[in-house]
Order: structure tokens, then C-alpha cells, then sequence
């Protein structure tokens, strides 16, 4: 996500939390209101919590409680949600308008796409769309071939194994490294700080600290790489685009690719391979359904729960209520998947026949939809086969409800997945 997609995601939720939360100061008196922001992250197991169908069914636009004055709004709504995604001049991504309604001082500004309006935006985007054709798209499947099979390899020959790790990671990990030109033996140091970056539960330091150190990483790289470019596209943007962009530009959009294209694709590789070894129909169905799988499993668990916050910057009515301009907007992309205006009936239920109404909403939509859908679709439809033809056997190694998943990050996910891969074994 921007370059900073997932750092600014994270930043201004995490500063949004610090903000609010109080502690020190005048806003002291506001410490409990983390949990009355942050419970559209929350989730009661795979599912949104029972708090989001009540609201979608009564409120689908409703208010979200911001201190000093501020107005907020959280839109749970299928049609509300991509109104507000796809407007074109109702809203503004610009962090520093967001920034000025919440009082962040703007040097904070992580840059990269999520956070940018037209021109900026068109400017930017335009430079890393090339990145992602189709044909260039097609030139790295091998690569992503043999990373998983290389991944496979390496599991062969032991009984139990934590998927989360051993594969779900490294899988999206190896594959934006050999993308972006960034050197695999860092990927412990910016796994790390992608977590980091977007899990709130325990505050908003360590997400705060962790945006601003992978920007730091990334300058050290573009430093070395604007004396020599390398093959990614990196060095592919520092050539081309040299001149008229700068590195802190650089180093925004390389962010939003790198940790918006690793934990969002390495939780739907968790979950996903989750969903399939406890659902012997599903898993079944795999290798004659692919595509219908994968993208039943992108709108159920809609790993990307919230959009970027919007500020309004005009009048206007969304689902009949009065939006003012300065208002800020978050948008709940796994409130909105799980909305029956789209999904059709039990939406909460996984199902790679329905009959969808609407195309869903994980990789958003509108201007800043993500730039990485069709690498991330790729990786999945490639890593769930490959997984269960190489271990058709493979198990849960802990009763599922023993699975602890992250509290309250902005990318939903698991904290680990404990599975065994020998024959028989091990509880579904
Ligand atoms: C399953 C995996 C992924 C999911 C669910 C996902 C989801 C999203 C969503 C929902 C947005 C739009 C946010 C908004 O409008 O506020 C977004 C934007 C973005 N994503 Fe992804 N993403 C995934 C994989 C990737 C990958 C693999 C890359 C890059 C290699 C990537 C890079 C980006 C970037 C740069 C943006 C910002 C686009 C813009 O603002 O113009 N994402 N993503």
C-alpha cells in the first residue's frame, strides 16, 4: 500500500490513537477512547465482530466518536463505502489536510501514494504503473514458481512447522524483494517493522517508530542505488524517473510496495491456507476453482479492514447523512464485504459459488485502489495449490480456537500457524 501505504495507514491511525488516547496533557481525560476508534479492527475469530452487521444494518453511515471537536464518520455500507472510495472530488487523501484536522505536525508525513491527492498522486502512480503490467507480471510468475516451490522444499522432511514463518512471509517476502531490488538478509529487520507498523493493539509507539525506521532503511538503499541502480524497480525508477523524483518521493512509493505488498499478501497466504485445511469441501474444490477461491478468500477476510482516512472537503450527503467539508471518513472495507447488498445472502459464510452482486472491495477502489491486486492474486494462486499438492495431508497442530490472531491491526492476521505436515495427525 503507498509507499507508505501501509506506513502512512499505519502512522495516522497510530497517531490518531496516541492522540486520542491521552495519557499526558489536556488529553488525559480521553484514554478510553482507543477502543471506541479502534473496534472497526477488532474481530471475533475470521469474522468482523457483531458490532459492524448492527451498524451496517442500521447506520451504514454512522458517527465515530473524535475528541476536541473533531467530526468522524465510519461508513460500513457496501454502495456508502465505494461512494466515498470512488468520489472525485468529495475527498482529499492529502496527509497534510488529515493531518491539519487531527493535529499531527505535517513534517510527519510519510509520503508514497495512500496519502497523496491529484496531481501528486497521478504524478507518482503513473511512475510505478509500469511496474505492474501484465507482461512484467508475466515475467516474474516463474520467479514466484520457484520462490514457493523453494519454500516447499525447505519444509520437507519435518513433522510440524509454523506456516506463518516458514511460508506465508517469506513467500510475499522474497517475491517484493526480487521486485523491488531490496537484499533478502534485511527481511527479518522490515518483517519486523511491517508488522510493526500496523498493529495498534498495544499503542502507537512502536507503530510510529517502525514507520519512520523503514523510511530510514530505505533512504540508506536509494543513497546507494542512485550512485549505482539496480535491476528492481528501484533502480527501474531511479533511471527513469531520476530527475523528477525525489528521494523522499523514492522513498515513500518503495515503502507503500514493500510492506503494503508483504504483510497484506503474507496474512492472505495464512489465512487462505487456513480456511483450506480446516474445510475438507473447499480444499477439494481447489485446483477446479482457483480463481473463485481466491477471490471468495480476499472478500471474506478482507485482511485490509479500514481504508486511508479521507477529510471531506465539500458539503455533501452520503447515505442521507450530512457530511461537512473537514469531516474525516474511514471507510470499512471487511464491513462493506460482508454487506448482503453485495455479497448476497450469508455473507458471512465462505463460499467460492456465490453468486457476488457486486465485485468486492478488498483491494478498494477508485483512484488509489491498489496498485498491487493482480501481483497479489498471482502470489496467492500460485502459493495455496502448490501448498496442498506438496502436503495434501497437512494439519491444524492446535485446536483452531487455540490460534491467536492479531487484536486490533489494520491488516488483519494471524500471529502464527502451527501446523503438521506429516501423514495423518494433528486436530482439524
Ligand atoms: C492480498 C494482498 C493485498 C491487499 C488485500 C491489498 C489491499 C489494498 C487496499 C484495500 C488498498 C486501497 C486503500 C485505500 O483506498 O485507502 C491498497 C492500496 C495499495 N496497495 Fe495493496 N493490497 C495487497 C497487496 C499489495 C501488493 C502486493 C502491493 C505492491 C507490491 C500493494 C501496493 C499498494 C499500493 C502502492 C497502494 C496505494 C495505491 C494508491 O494509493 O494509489 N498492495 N491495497
Amino acid at each position: 500500500m503507498t509507499s507508505l501505504v501501509s506506513a502512512v495507514r499505519s502512522q495516522v491511525f497510530g497517531l490518531l490513537a496516541r492522540r486520542f488516547a491521552g495519557g499526558n496533557g489536556p488529553y488525559a481525560g480521553l484514554a478510553m477512547l482507543p477502543d471506541k476508534l479502534l473496534w472497526p479492527l477488532h474481530r471475533d475469530g475470521l469474522d468482523p465482530v457483531a458490532e459492524m452487521a448492527r451498524r451496517r444494518d442500521r447506520e451504514p453511515v454512522s458517527r465515530l466518536p473524535l475528541p476536541l471537536g473533531m467530526r468522524g464518520w465510519l461508513i460500513t455500507g457496501f454502495e456508502p463505502v465505494r461512494e466515498v472510495l470512488g468520489s472525485l472530488d468529495g475527498y482529499s487523501n492529502d496527509f497534510g489536510k488529515f493531518a491539519g484536522r487531527v493535529g499531527i505536525n505535517v513534517t510527519q508525513d510519510p509520503g508514497g501514494l495512500g496519502f497523496a491527492d491529484p496531481p501528486v498522486h497521478t504524478r507518482l502512480r503513473k511512475a510505478l504503473t509500469p511496474e505492474f503490467t501484465m507482461r512484467r507480471l508475466t515475467r516474474l510468475q516463474p520467479r514466484i514458481e520457484a520462490i514457493v516451490q523453494g519454500r516447499l522444499d525447505e519444509m520437507v522432511g519435518k513433522t510440524d512447522v509454523d506456516l506463518w514463518n516458514d511460508y506465508a512471509l517469506p513467500v510475499p517476502a522474497l517475491t517484493i524483494c526480487e521486485l523491488l531490488g531490496v537484499p533478502y538478509e534485511d527481511r527479518e529487520y522490515f518483517q519486523k517493522l511491517s508488522t510493526a507498523r500496523f498493529d495498534l493493539a498495544d499503542g502507537a509507539g512502536a507503530s510510529l517508530d517502525a514507520v519512520g525506521e523503514s523510511l530510514t532503511y530505505l533512504g540508506g538503499l536509494i543513497e546507494r542505488q542512485r550512485r549505482e541502480p539496480g535491476d528492481g524497480l528501484l533502480g527501474s525508477l531511479i533511471r527513469t524517473h531520476g530527475n523528477d523524483i525525489d528521494d523522499r518521493e523514492l522513498a515513500g512509493l518503495a515503502d507503500g510496495v514493500l510492506t503494503g505488498g508483504l504483510e497484506t499478501s503474507a496474512s492472505m497466504i495464512a489465512l487462505g491456507a487456513l480456511a483450506l485445511m480446516t474445510d475438507d469441501g473447499l480444499r477439494a474444490r481447489l485446483a477446479d476453482n482457483l480463481d473463485d477461491t481466491v477471490e471468495e478468500l480476499l472478500r471474506y477476510m478482507t485482511v485490509v479492514q479500514v481504508a486511508f482516512p479521507r477529510v471531506a472537503i465539500r458539503d455533501h450527503k452520503v447515505g442521507g447523512c450530512d457530511i461537512r467539508a473537514g469531516d474525516i471518513v474511514i471507510c470499512s472495507l471487511s464491513g462493506a464485504d460482508r454487506d448482503p447488498s453485495a455479497a448476497g445472502a450469508e455473507p458471512d459464510r465462505l463460499d467460492p459459488a456465490r453468486p457476488m452482486k457486486r465485485s468486492h472491495l478488498a483491494f478498494g477502489y477508485g483512484i488509489h485502489r491498489c496498485i498491487g491486486a493482480e501481483l497479489a492474486r498471482m502470489e496467492l494462486r500460485i502459493a495455496y495449490p502448490r501448498l496442498f499438492e506438496r502436503f495434501p495431508d497437512m494439519r491444524l497442530a492446535v485446536p483452531a480456537r487455540e490460534l491467536t490472531y492479531r487484536r486490533a491491526s489494520i491488516v488483519f492476521g494471524l500471529d502464527a500457524l502451527p501446523v503438521t505436515i506429516n501423514e495423518g495427525a494433528g486436530p482439524r
